[in-house]
């Protein structure tokens, strides 16, 4: 398996563009199933997640093309509602399918993804949602099978905002009958692009953003072309990284509308940010300071695919920080990684105390999920010495080659390929 090895300890300085949103890009992907017909999509990341979404589609019977950031999905010959085990194993993201097919084939039939490495993740908001518009769902032996002759439109409430949720009852209310109204939605800037997006092909929905969505279903969708918006998650590890490092640096192609709770944070840890049209200043030239308490909720409070990162920069600064977790129940794994490293930190169930360190020391540590690594991948540029990051396939999902994008910054990151082993026959 592939590893990075960083040679820390240099400011990052310089300018980069940002790419395009993976979670943005994947249930929109998924909703270009609606549409009979060839959908372009633009500033598509290129990443695992994204290459696993793009092989399902074409295992669906879709037509699919990539030139770089652009994306071509034709449905119009998709013949399959069932998507296969082993490559709903390989992205819990493919439960996004479940929207579009059940409206598109009036059935469809997908396994539960299971747990994951940052805790259960479980989909029945999903379940009851179709439900709720008219789905018949029987579950057996890990697969879940879904029917409606006909969806109809309804009330639905969440008793949690949960992000794939939204996306998933949105994609399959556009084509039912009437209008669905759901309340408790999640607000998260991707489910507006997921709303744009199925609008630009013809769809009636309103109220993304808001906590209350409502979907006035169309007989039809038509193809359309798209683009993604930049990816707030990969903005806001650059900038913290930026900040950790103690460097300069400026980003395109972003949006800080969307990161406004991790602004808040860092200018509370000192840090100097400057935003105008789609560029962000971040200058971190001295030793942060601790942030007495952030909470991880869903947005626009902070977000928790931030968590672990903002926990690197915490662990350099100059007093005591709390970080609340509430999302996810696993999401500290990198915890003992950071303290290997040289960092303070203690957890108390959903609770960590980072008590700040002057300087992180080199290590060899291991990614166990895509945000953990980048957490690693920043404390290693911002450490002491030699840094391994192991099992960096989980950074691969996320971040579009992220060694050369913090190369283009001054760090000093290579990946290392093990050679093949030759073929003993
Ligand atoms: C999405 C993001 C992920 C981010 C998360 C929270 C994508 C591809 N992934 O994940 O990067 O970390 O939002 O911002 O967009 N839950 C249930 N039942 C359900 C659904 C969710 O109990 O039916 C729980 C989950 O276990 C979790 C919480 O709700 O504790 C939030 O999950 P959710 O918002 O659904 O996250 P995802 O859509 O999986």
């Amino acid at each position: 398996m592939d590893k990075l090895v960083i040679e820390g300890g240099k400011p990052l300085s310089g300018t980069i563009r940002i790419h395009g949103a993976k979670n943005a890009a994947l249930p929109i992907m998924a909703a270009s199933l609606l549409a009979d017909g060839a959908v372009r999509l633009r500033n598509v990341p290129r990443l695992l997640d994204i290459e696993v979404m793009l092989g399902i589609l074409s295992r669906l019977g879709c037509h699919v093309a990539r030139n770089g950031e652009e994306v071509i999905i034709n449905s119009s010959i998709a013949n399959s509602a069932h998507v296969p085990e082993d490559l709903m194993r390989q992205m819990r993201s493919s439960i996004f399918l479940m929207g579009p097919l059940l409206a598109k084939f009036g059935e469809v039939s997908v396994y539960q993804p299971g747990g994951c490495a940052i805790g259960e993740r479980k989909i029945d908001m999903h379940l009851s949602g179709l439900e709720a518009l008219g789905a018949v769902i029987e579950e057996s032996g890990g697969q879940i099978r879904c029917a409606a002759a006909k969806l109809t439109g309804t009330e639905i409430h969440l008793d949690f905002p949960s992000v794939g949720a939204t996306e998933n009852i949105m994609m399959a209310a556009v084509l039912a009958e009437g209008t669905t109204v759901l309340t408790n939605a999640a607000r998260e800037p991707e489910i507006q692009d997921l709303q744009n997006f199925l609008n630009q092909m013809g769809a009636s929905v309103t109220g993304a953003g808001t906590d209350t969505i409502t979907i006035q279903g169309v007989k039809k969708l038509y193809p359309c072309e798209y683009e993604i918006i930049p990816d707030r998650i990969v903005a806001g590890t650059a900038l913290i990284a930026a900040a950790a490092t103690r460097g300069s640096i400026t980003l395109s192609n972003t949006n800080s509308a969307h990161l406004v709770s991790l602004v808040h944070v860092l200018r509370r840890a000192g840090i100097q940010i400057r935003a105008h049209d789609d560029i962000i200043i971040v200058n971190g030239l001295t030793r942060p300071k601790a942030v007495d308490r952030i909470v991880t909720s869903p947005y626009p409070a902070f977000p928790t695919d931030l968590q672990s990162q903002v926990m690197v920069l915490l662990s350099l600064a100059d007093g005591t920080s709390i970080i609340k977790e509430t999302v996810f129940e696993g999401r500290f794994k990198h915890v003992d990684e950071l303290v290997r490293m040289g960092a303070d930190i203690t957890v108390d169930l959903h609770t960590a105390i980072i008590r700040g360190v002057p300087r992180l020391y080199g290590a060899v540590v291991e990614a166990t999920d895509l945000r953990a690594g980048a957490a690693l991948v920043i404390a290693g540029l911002a450490a002491h010495g030699k840094t391994t990051v192991e099992h960096i396939h989980h950074i691969d999902r996320g971040y579009d080659r992220i060694e050369e994008m913090f190369r283009s910054l001054g760090a000093s990151v290579y990946r290392e390929t093990p050679l093949k082993q030759p073929d003993p026959a």
